[in-house]
């Protein structure tokens, strides 16, 4: 069965082609959902060789979505078929009707890549960023179009999470905020709009206070790594994805929140430096699953057996949404 994607458009233009600078972790999974959708996408990156390993990283996952019957058996050969790739960002560029930037997290080179997107693209053409803290004013600098300019934010992995931040600058028209929103749900996406654009938008901004808070726990020796972990997965971790935070503390309320928080708040870690702790692991080559070695030890067995378990419970959670 074909699917048939709706039809958003831009300047009465309607979006059909689609373009995804860089396929790593996060570009292979963006370009995966548009055409999955029914959207025709090209697929750019340096090296022949990314986008092989993209390729077939994408048949991986729609493989593992059809044996959860979260994607139909039929629907994985016509998406590949859908998805075209090359390592001239021209080549990709010329025809797209909206394109998505997932390059790596560097200012100067998203600044570069939009700069030349600008001249390559047609006029009608959107540019948006997939960029985790950056703002897209920040990243439009060289371009003109800066009306059509924001980020999309996704989270990984793309095909499991459903939301994506939809962050404008000042200078993004309503129009395109508008073609964004309607294109993220018509590939099934759940958008947010966050108005002002900030550094971190809402969830990286979100998660960084909670790791800066959890590395200073264990800084201080107030509880180790495996026991935060403990902790957040089997308390508020489980709350947290099926209510917010304003959900959860509106059912205790809010003077109670007052109460407990007036003297914590005192003692929380509200420094605007990396914690120590951060810089001395990075620095001594303690990066996590990358090294083997972070604050545990990683085999490849116990990648596997957490990437499963991460897996399993999002493919648990799409199922549940369907
Ligand atoms: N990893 C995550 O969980 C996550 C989540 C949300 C957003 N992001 C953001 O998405 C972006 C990509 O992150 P990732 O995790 O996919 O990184 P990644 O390293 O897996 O992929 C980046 C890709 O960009 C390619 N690239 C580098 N320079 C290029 C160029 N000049 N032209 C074309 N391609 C180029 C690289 O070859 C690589 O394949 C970053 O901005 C990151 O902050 C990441």
């Amino acid at each position: 069965m074909t699917t048939v994607p709706q039809v958003s458009s831009i300047n009465s233009r309607p979006i059909s082609q689609i373009a995804v600078i860089g396929a790593g972790l996060m570009g292979h999974g963006i370009a995966q959902e548009f055409a999955s959708a029914g959207y025709r996408v090209r697929l750019h990156d340096v090296t022949n060789e990314q986008l092989e390993s993209a390729r077939t990283q994408i048949e991986q996952n729609l493989n593992l979505l059809a044996s959860n019957a979260i994607i139909q058996e039929d629907n994985i050969s016509q998406t590949l078929h859908r998805i075209q790739t090359s390592t001239e960002l021209e080549a990709v560029a010329e025809n797209a009707d909206f394109v998505v930037e997932a390059v790596t997290e560097n200012l100067p080179l998203k600044q570069q890549i939009f700069g030349k997107l600008d001249a390559i693209c047609p006029p009608h053409t959107i540019l948006a960023s997939n960029t985790t803290a950056l703002m897209p004013s920040q990243i439009g600098v060289n371009a003109e179009r800066k009306d059509q300019i924001l980020n999309t934010h996704y989270f990984n992995p793309p095909y499991l999470i459903p939301l994506v931040e939809l962050i404008r600058s000042p200078d993004t028209s309503d129009e395109t905020v508008e073609a964004t929103f309607e294109l993220l749900t018509a590939v099934g996406k759940t958008p947010a709009i966050i108005e002002k654009e900030a550094l971190g938008f809402v969830g990286p901004r979100l998660q960084a206070a909670l790791i800066r808070e959890a590395f200073a726990i264990v800084e201080q020796g107030i509880a180790s790594a495996e026991t935060v972990d403990l902790v957040v997965r089997n308390s508020f971790g489980r709350r947290l994805s099926v209510a917010g935070p304003f959900e959860v503390f509106e059912l205790a309320g809010w003077d109670l929140v007052l109460a407990a928080f007036e003297e914590l708040y005192k003692d929380l870690n509200s420094a605007s430096d990396i914690n120590p702790l951060l810089r001395q692991m990075v620095e001594s080559g303690k990066l996590g699953v990358k090294s083997k070695e972070g604050f545990y030890s990683w085999t490849d067995e116990k990648i596997q057996q957490l990437r499963e378990r991460m897996n399993n419970a999002l493919i648990q959670q799409a199922k549940d949404a369907k």
